[in-house]
């Protein structure tokens, strides 16, 4: 081996300091989500900055390292999300860094996130419990098999006018209220509803988002009419890229989504802090609405 091979020296002592996301470069943040291989974009930066909140971690010459934002849906419970530190930085503490201020900024909140298997050492440490997976179904979308209505349902367009009846709905399914979120996905989103007697009884959205389009969240009180709200956009979009992140492992659900070209890509495990997130098992037995598709990992 030559001495200059063996050669080696510390090149980087930067002090890192945390800061408002807010006044972060969109681009740079991007950049920082494409160094781990997400696939967001600048908008989809933006959205969440627009509704939530966070820190980034940024050194002496303006590089962002890291960042961590936290998503408070009232004053019980939050998410947390967009959890990243640069590569050439981990496993040097930031990732705990990064997570000790979203927690001091999110109180006495029941907590929920989606960890990734690179993150779910750094949730545990902290003590986040596991609840359940959830499978992030993606792919170039194909034309979805012909499912038929479920009996005594029509399916339309969403339209302003049903904000009510769906926010109720997904708040039986979430658990929390999230009217102020459902107002600005609706608004950047095409959406579906079902509807029985008069009433929704499913909805989904389907919005622009990384690679592609996302279809979430989908709420229904069946497989069936999960897969009637879905149908609409998995149509639209054969031949593009579609992704949809569920915990339905097995079941027609699970399987209509293959069937669109929608496989599992991977998947990430839904952890709490304080108070249980999702439903108990066997809580939400008979016909209680149920989330089928989240809205994105960051927010639920
Ligand atoms: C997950 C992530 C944010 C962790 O950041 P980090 O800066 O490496 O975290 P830390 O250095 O504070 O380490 C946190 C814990 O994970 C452990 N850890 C970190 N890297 C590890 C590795 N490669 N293998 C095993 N354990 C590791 C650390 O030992 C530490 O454990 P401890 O608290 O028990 O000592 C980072 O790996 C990352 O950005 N990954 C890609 C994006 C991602 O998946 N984000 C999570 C979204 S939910």
């Amino acid at each position: 081996m030559s001495a200059l091979t063996s050669e080696s020296r510390l090149v980087d002592s930067f002090e890192t300091r945390m800061i408002g996301i807010d006044s972060v470069d969109l681009d740079k943040l991007h950049a920082l989500s494409m160094s781990v291989a997400w696939p967001h974009r600048r908008e989809d930066w933006q959205f969440l900055r627009e509704f939530g909140q966070g820190v980034a971690a940024i050194d002496e010459i303006g590089r962002i390292l890291g960042s961590a934002m936290w998503f408070p849906y009232d004053d019980r419970f939050a998410t947390i999300g967009m959890v990243i530190t640069s590569p050439r930085l981990q496993a040097n503490g930031a990732g705990q860094w990064l997570m000790g201020h979203a927690l001091n900024q999110v109180a006495d909140r029941n907590l929920g996130l989606n960890a990734t298997r690179a993150a779910r050492r750094l949730y545990l440490s902290l003590d986040f419990v596991l609840e359940a997976p959830v499978f992030q179904c993606q792919g170039e979308a194909i034309l979805p098999p012909d499912v038929g209505l479920p009996a005594g349902a029509v399916v339309r367009p969403v339209d302003a006018g049903d904000m009510e009846e769906i926010a109720e709905l997904d708040s039986l399914a979430f658990g929390t209220d999230r009217r102020a979120l459902l107002a600005r996905l609706m608004a950047h989103s095409k959406g579906v509803v079902l509807v029985r007697a008069g009433r929704i009884e499913a909805f989904s959205l389907c919005r622009r988002f990384g690679r592609g389009h996302v279809v979430g969240p989908v709420v229904a009180r069946s497989d069936t009419d999960a897969i009637a709200v879905v149908h609409p956009h998995a149509l639209e979009h054969a031949g593009s890229f579609l992704r949809l992140d569920t915990r339905e492992k097995a079941g027609i659900f699970a399987d209509f989504l293959s069937r669109c070209g929608l496989a599992v890509y991977d998947f990430v495990t839904t952890m709490s802090l304080g108070d249980p997130w999702l439903p108990v098992p066997g809580r939400h037995a008979g016909h209680q609405p149920r989330t089928y598709a989240l809205v994105s990992q960051a927010l639920g």
